[in-house]
């Protein structure tokens, strides 16, 4: 559903993920924050069980573009314990679309195989690992020889880029703010914050995109887990502009509000702080509500602190998208003990 007459309509769309999420308010930490405002939850994280998380919404729409090109083999890319190799392999077996990954990784992350990976190898995806600095140094080459493999081997490959955040990926939040919409007026939510965690940068830029098209009304704002303002300020904004290009749009992407909270990457992407640990142990006991260290928990930290600062003071209604990652937990299984016991 599009709005009429406004000059766009969505792709090709695979039906994969567990839609509608539902919309949760978080009482109990309403209440204890004093502000009188009321903080929701999308939970995004109930997309699926194995497909868990916000990538099956932009995947709905790649891995249709891929198919409609005719792909038997999809090829994508991130870090070992990336949520979105994960999606991809588990809903690559589901489709009988072969998957290869390139992840970026220590051999020993490896060694015994847990989380994400984990299911990425369970669901039948091969998989090369490349330790970071060389991921890096050498990310192109990495990519056009699987892509040439794959060809050699009389396969059709497609290429996701990471997380799926480019022009297609776009599409999956677009969407997600269709549901919001319906959301908002249950709950008689107007012009809330909405909140996401920002990794590679596709839901921001989906939200940003579906905010307008569906007239929400809302700020979006992401908090960035890795990198900085300024590259999330700029890849949002690329992302956008690929996508009104690929779909010949007629909207000015480009004076559309992008805001990017930075200061809460803490030591490092995939680093998680005591603190912050200790803060995830409290949400899940206080409203059951599982966060992961990598993503969702930094997003959820910064926002309890951008509340408290006043960030948000002049909404009644704090919307957060909960985009999944529970998969990445079992790394910090013993960090989590240290935390527990002491
Ligand atoms: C659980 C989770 N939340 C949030 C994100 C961020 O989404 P995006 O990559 O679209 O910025 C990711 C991936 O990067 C993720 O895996």
């Amino acid at each position: 559903m599009g709005l009429p007459g406004a000059g766009w309509e969505y792709p090709e769309r695979l039906s994969l993920a567990c839609l509608p999420t539902p919309l949760v308010e978080l009482q109990r930490l309403g209440e204890s924050l004093g502000t009188g405002q009321r903080v929701w939850v999308k939970r995004d994280d109930l997309t699926g069980c194995a497909i868990s998380g916000n990538k099956v919404r932009k995947l709905e729409f790649t891995l249709a573009d891929a198919i409609r090109q005719g792909a038997d083999t999809i090829i994508t890319c991130g870090g070992v314990q990336s949520n979105h190799c994960r999606a991809t392999a588990v809903l690559g077996a589901q489709l009988g679309l072969k998957v290869h990954l390139i992840l970026r990784g220590m051999p020993e992350e490896l060694a015994i195989p847990s989380g994400n990976v984990l299911l990425d190898l369970l669901c039948g995806a091969t998989v090369e690992l490349h330790p970071p600095q060389e991921y890096t140094r050498r990310f192109r080459s990495l990519a056009k020889s699987a892509m040439a493999a794959a060809k050699a081997d009389g396969r059709k490959p497609y290429w996701i880029t990471t997380g799926a955040s480019d022009g297609v990926g776009v599409w999956g939040y677009v969407r997600a703010c269709d549901e919001l919409q319906q959301d908002f007026a249950r709950h008689g939510i107007e012009a809330p914050h909405i909140v996401c965690a920002s990794g590679s940068g596709g839901t921001q830029a989906g939200l940003v995109a579906g905010n307008v098209l569906h007239g929400l009304g809302a700020v979006i704002s992401g908090i960035n887990v890795c990198d900085d303002e300024a590259y999330f300020l700029k890849k949002i904004r690329s992302d956008l502009l690929a996508w009104k290009q690929q779909y010949e749009l007629p909207f000015p992407v480009e004076e559309w509000d992008v805001r990017v909270i930075d200061g809460y990457v803490g030591e490092g992407y995939a680093k998680a702080s005591e603190e912050l640990l200790a803060l995830l142990v409290d949400m899940a006991r206080m409203e059951g509500l599982v966060l992961d260290p990598v993503y969702t928990g930094k997003a959820f930290y910064g926002l309890l602190n951008e509340i408290a600062r006043g960030r948000f003071a002049d909404t009644r209604d704090i919307v957060f998208i909960h985009t999944g990652g529970i998969f990445g937990w079992q790394p910090f299984a013993s960090r989590l003990a240290a935390v527990l016991h002491g």
